[in-house]
């Protein structure tokens, strides 16, 4: 394997910091100290059955969910990777039913850590990518005993946000609000290099992510944009789509950041006590701030992702993210059913598509 000498996650970091006076040194501490999560719980994932760590766990999460055995241990890495550094003041986890303050024994930063340790965990026994999700925000209230209204914060207040997908090669994709950058884990150094600056969405896309299993559930605007990308050639879009379902949001938003795409877990009636099914906290803002940083939207159908104000830690919420018309194309759809002037010569609502409406 060839020797990359690039920049280092620590150096990329200083020189934002340097660039920017608000990311500090305690912000950069904090994100490498989550990185370190991250590369222990690749080297747990890589491991698999070899390290017994596949199979479900006793316990059930907040939301009811069955644990995975690496679900709980991701969880007690991420904690235990980032309590210690003293930047951060209490972290939240969808894995845990409230925030966990830093214990006494450490001093306590500014920061409130989220994080998903381990998303799609359906995917772990399966041996398909999994990966991991973290959001940073400020202490409103610094230096008081954090509570769980701290994390309540609407999505435009992070400072940092970032995932980790545990691949064919394990990444780091990050935002510190000044563009999304790209890094490879490199085994030899055991060190995250820069090994995609820049990263952007692209506009334009033909494939998109759903669980279509769902469809009957969708709302009317969903299933419109569905059924148009369906019709390919021949329907209003006047082009072939593929989809794509791996049911780890981790990898399809990789797969949407390096060749575009669109993902919706939308609103549906299956549960309707439930609006939807990813996290506002842990899965949708931390996504949403990099899918902007990077060009792209990300959206319930009806209002920006990272506008929303948060009512509970573990509120779920519909996501639709990803290229940035396709995005806008499907809130029109949402917002009464106008089609966006960007469009082709080849669209209009035909009596087919107007059906679904
Ligand atoms: O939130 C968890 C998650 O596993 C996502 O990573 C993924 O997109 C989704 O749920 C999969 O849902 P389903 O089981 O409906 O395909």
């Amino acid at each position: 394997m060839p020797f990359r000498d690039n920049t280092t996650l620590a150096q990329y970091l200083l020189a934002e910091s340097r660039k920017n006076p608000d990311i500090g040194t305690d912000l950069v501490a904090l994100i490498l100290d989550a990185s370190r999560a991250c590369k222990l719980i690749s080297k747990l994932v890589a491991q698999g059955a070899l390290a017994n760590v596949l199979g479900k766990a006793e316990g059930v999460n907040v939301q009811g969910e069955e644990q995975a055995k690496l679900d709980v241990m991701s969880d007690d890495t991420f904690r235990r990777s980032t309590e210690f550094g003293g930047h951060v003041c209490a972290v939240a986890s969808e894995e845990q039913d409230d925030p966990v303050p830093v214990p006494q024994e450490y001093p306590r930063g500014d920061f409130l850590l989220l994080y998903d340790p381990l998303d799609g965990s359906s995917n772990i026994d399966v041996n398909v990518s999994v990966g991991s999700i973290f959001s940073v925000l400020r202490m409103p209230r610094p230096g008081e005993e954090p509570a769980i209204e701290d994390f309540l914060q609407p999505g435009t207040r992070q400072v940092a946000a970032g995932y980790a997908i545990y691949g064919p090669s394990t990444m780091l994709v990050l935002t510190v609000g000044n563009g999304v950058a790209g890094f490879t884990l490199h085994p030899l150094i055991g060190d995250f290099v820069l090994t995609h600056s820049n990263i952007t969405v692209p506009e334009q896309t033909k494939e998109f992510a759903v669980n279509a299993s769902n469809s009957r559930f969708w709302e009317p605007p969903v299933k419109r944009y569905v059924e148009e990308c369906m019709a390919g050639t021949e329907g209003p879009r006047g082009k072939d789509f593929n989809m794509r379902w791996i049911a780890s949001m981790v990898a399809e938003a990789h797969r949407i950041l390096m060749r575009g795409g669109v993902f919706m877990y939308p609103r549906d009636t299956k549960k309707p006590l439930r609006p939807g099914r990813l996290r506002l906290m842990y899965e949708a803002n931390p996504i949403a701030f990099i899918m902007e940083q990077a060009g792209g939207l990300a959206s319930t159908g009806t209002e920006r992702i990272l506008e929303v104000t948060p009512t509970d830690l573990h509120q779920r919420i519909p996501l639709i993210f990803g290229s940035r018309e396709e995005v806008e194309r499907i809130e029109a759809y949402h917002r009464d059913g106008a089609i966006p002037k960007a469009d082709t010569p080849l669209f209009n609502t035909r009596g087919l598509f107007r059906a679904a409406l």
